[in-house]
C-alpha cells in the first residue's frame, strides 16, 4: 500500500533520490502519448510554445524539429526534472531554443499573451483545482492560441492501482466538459491505443488522448 501511494505522490510531483528512476519510466510509457500530441498541434514558423509539466523533457528535440525557429518554454514544479531535462537538452538550452523553468502551473511566471500554443501530458489528474490552472493557461494564450491535453481513458488510468492515491481522474468526456466550463472550445480529438508495454510482468495497453481546445 505504501509503495503505491509512494509512486503515485513520485508521479504528481518526483523528487528525491528516486525521481531520476519515475522520470526514466514516464518517459518509456509515455513516449506514444507524446507522438499522439505532437502529430495533433500544427505550429508555424517561429511559434511560441509552452509545455506544463515536461517531466524528463526526452521529447523537445522531437518537438523543435517541427517547425523553424519555435521558441519552446517549460515548466515543472519539480526542480529535479528542471535539471534533468536542461542536462539532457544541453545543446537546446544553451542555443536559447529552450527555456526550462521550475513553477507551478497555478502561477505561472509569464506575460500574458506569450504563447501560441500550451500542452501538458498526464498532468491534469495533479490539478486539485483545474481552475487554477486554466485561468492562467488563458491568461498566457495568445488570443486564438490552442490548449492541448495529453491524458489516457479512464479505463487506461485504472489499470493503475497507484491512480487511487491522490489523482484526480476524469473520463475524456468529464474532461471535455472541465474546458467548456472554463472557457474553452472543444476543436479537435485524436485518439489511439498504444503498443502493449511490459509494467513489471503485466502486459499493459493504453488508450492515448489529444484533446484541442480553443480558448475563446
Ligand atoms: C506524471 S508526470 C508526466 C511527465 C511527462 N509530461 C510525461 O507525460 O511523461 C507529471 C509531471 O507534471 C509535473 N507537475 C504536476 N503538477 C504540476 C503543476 N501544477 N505545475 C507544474 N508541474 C506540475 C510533475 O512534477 C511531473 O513532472
Amino acid at each position: 500500500m505504501t509503495d503505491l501511494k509512494f509512486i503515485a505522490q513520485q508521479l504528481r510531483k518526483p523528487s528525491g533520490e528516486f525521481a531520476s528512476t519515475i522520470a526514466e519510466k514516464m518517459a518509456e510509457a509515455n513516449h506514444p502519448l507524446y507522438d499522439l500530441v505532437n502529430h495533433s498541434m500544427t505550429f508555424r514558423d517561429h511559434d511560441s510554445i509552452l509545455e506544463i509539466g515536461f517531466g524528463s523533457g526526452s521529447h523537445f528535440s522531437a518537438l523543435l524539429a517541427k517547425a523553424n525557429g519555435l521558441n519552446i518554454t517549460g515548466i515543472d514544479y519539480s526542480s529535479e526534472m528542471t535539471e534533468l531535462a536542461k542536462s539532457i537538452n544541453k545543446n537546446n538550452v544553451e542555443a536559447g531554443r529552450l527555456k526550462l523553468h521550475t513553477g507551478n502551473s497555478s502561477q505561472l511566471p509569464f506575460d500574458d499573451s506569450s504563447f501560441h500554443t500550451v500542452f501538458c501530458n498526464m498532468v491534469i489528474y495533479f490539478w486539485d483545482d483545474p481552475a487554477d490552472h486554466l485561468k492562467e493557461i488563458q491568461r498566457v494564450l495568445k488570443p486564438g492560441g490552442i490548449f492541448y491535453t495529453g491524458m489516457r481513458t479512464l479505463d487506461s488510468m485504472l489499470q493503475f492501482p497507484f491512480t487511487k492515491f491522490g489523482f484526480n481522474l476524469y473520463s475524456i468526456d468529464e474532461w471535455k466538459s472541465v474546458l467548456q466550463s472554463h472557457g474553452f472550445m472543444i476543436v479537435g480529438e485524436l485518439r489511439q491505443r498504444d503498443p502493449v508495454f511490459d509494467d513489471d510482468g503485466d502486459q499493459i495497453q493504453l488508450e492515448s488522448v489529444c484533446l484541442a481546445a480553443l480558448c475563446r
